[in-house]
């Protein structure tokens, strides 16, 4: 895919829905007896990968068009195959979480990618419960072993993960008590948010300082099927913030996205950065906050506001901002004084390392980039120079770098683009579509 460099970005979008939430909608009404309807379900092949792994379990799954019918008896049905759950790391683990208290045996893999990413972060919490899980090293396949209802945890969560803290809570639906599930740092709530919304009881107590959640979930409850409209995917929207934020005289506006608090840290974080950003239109839709976000772009000849030296990124930063981070070091090379991201070495475990993926191609692209084994710096700002992106199969670096040609000097080409299908089948089509040379 070659991309030459923007004027500007002007436009009004509405954005396929949310891959996390579309993830837990679908595994939830899986469990849920009856018809559930998933409006604005996810396009991504993440989300597909979800589905099918569904429907191996004996759920009844149709599609037709952004909607998504799904129909259970509530109970699932031994896969007479290994579950394959492609590039889907949420798929994998919240799949596993469910699937550990059942009455059968079933082996969930995925692509080269998955099959490297570590999962003794929830086969640990999992046999504390009473599962029996086999792997190699700790990676998939997972061979999760048929056993008898499971018991009740409470749990610290050594790593802040949301797809962790959410393989356990789908465990603890399948225990006669209550389960705990401590983070210290906050991440993205919405298995708290769905499962409420399906009417299961969570209890999430926070104390004042906000230094940690607990979140009790009451096992051996009886879900019933629910309509669930599931808002446009925040970072999806992200990328084309971003671009239309640096981009002068650019005017974006982005209806019925996902405004979740612990989601939109990258809206806050370019706004502390003197970007033109507003919300409106705030509304409480199936429990999750929606709203649209309207972007300007800088006047000519001014852009972000530096910081007193460098913007660190670090701690609870990183987990706020943990999909957008490729992103924002992109952005990060446009700030006065550039930017740092410390604390990250999770970043090295997701699709690729992502680390590494943005040092690379922001050393290509021209910037000065410091590696570190747990982030990186970026000095800024500089004038981005058009180069040949390498995403490694990362769709979120393909949609950064995609953004970081759009603000760069000279033509750029992004290898392997169709991996954006991922997560965003339909980037490059509406990017095409807003943006003006
Ligand atoms: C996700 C949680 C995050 C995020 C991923 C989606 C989720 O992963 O990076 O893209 O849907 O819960 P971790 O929980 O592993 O940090």
């Amino acid at each position: 895919m070659r991309i030459k460099p923007a004027k500007c970005i002007k436009g009004r979008l509405s954005l396929p829905g949310d891959k996390s939430i579309s993830h837990r909608a679908a595994l939830i009404a899986a469990l849920a007896k009856g018809k559930s309807r998933l409006k604005n379900f996810a396009s991504g092949e993440d989300c597909a990968a979800t589905l099918s792994c569904v429907r191996q379990l004996g759920v009844t799954v149709q599609e037709a068009g952004h909607e998504v019918l799904i129909e259970s008896s509530g109970d699932l049905v031994s896969p007479s195959e290994t579950l394959d759950c492609r590039n889907s790391g949420s798929t994998l683990r919240m799949l596993a979480g469910m699937l550990a208290g059942q009455s059968f045996d079933a082996t969930l893999t995925g692509d080269d990618s998955l099959r490297r990413r570590p999962m003794r972060r929830i086969i640990e919490p999992l046999e504390l419960m009473g599962a029996h899980i086999e792997s190699q090293d700790g990676r998939p396949p997972l061979h999760i072993k048929s056993g008898g209802p499971l018991t009740p945890i409470f749990y610290v969560l050594p790593v802040a993960s949301a797809q962790v803290k959410s393989c356990i809570m789908f465990a603890a639906l399948h225990t006669d008590g209550r389960t705990a599930v401590i983070e210290r740092t906050s991440t993205r709530d919405h298995t708290e948010r769905l499962l409420q919304w399906f009417d299961v009881p969570i209890e999430i107590l926070t104390p004042s300082d906000y230094s940690s959640n607990t979140i009790v979930v009451e096992g051996a409850v009886c879900l019933t099927a629910r309509e669930v409209t599931i808002p446009g995917d925040i970072s999806s929207a992200a990328f084309f913030v971003a671009a239309a934020a640096m981009l002068p005289e650019s005017d974006l506006i982005i209806d019925n996205v996902g405004l979740n608090p612990t989601r939109t840290q990258f809206l806050t974080t370019l706004l502390s950065l003197g970007a033109h950003i507003e919300t409106d239109n705030h509304r409480d839709e199936c429990n999750e906050p929606v709203g649209s976000v309207y972007v300007r772009g800088f006047e000519r000849n001014t852009g972000f506001r530096g910081s007193r030296g460098r913007l660190v990124i670090d701690c609870a930063g990183v987990a706020a901002l943990i999909d957008e981070l490729p992103l924002l070091a992109i952005v990060g090379t446009q700030i006065p004084g550039g930017l740092e991201i410390r604390d990250a070495a999770e970043l090295r475990l997701k699709e690729t390392d992502r680390i590494a993926a943005t040092a690379k191609n922001l050393r290509a692209m021209g910037a000065e980039v410091k590696e570190f084994d747990d982030g990186l710096a970026v000095d800024g700002p500089v004038r981005l120079q058009g180069a040949t992106i390498e995403p490694g199969g990362d769709h979120r670096i393909a949609m950064g770098f995609a953004v970081a040609a759009l603000i760069a000097e000279g033509e750029s080409e992004i290898k392997d683009a169709g991996c954006v299908g991922v997560s965003f089948p339909e980037f490059f089509h509406l990017l095409e579509a807003v943006m003006e040379h």
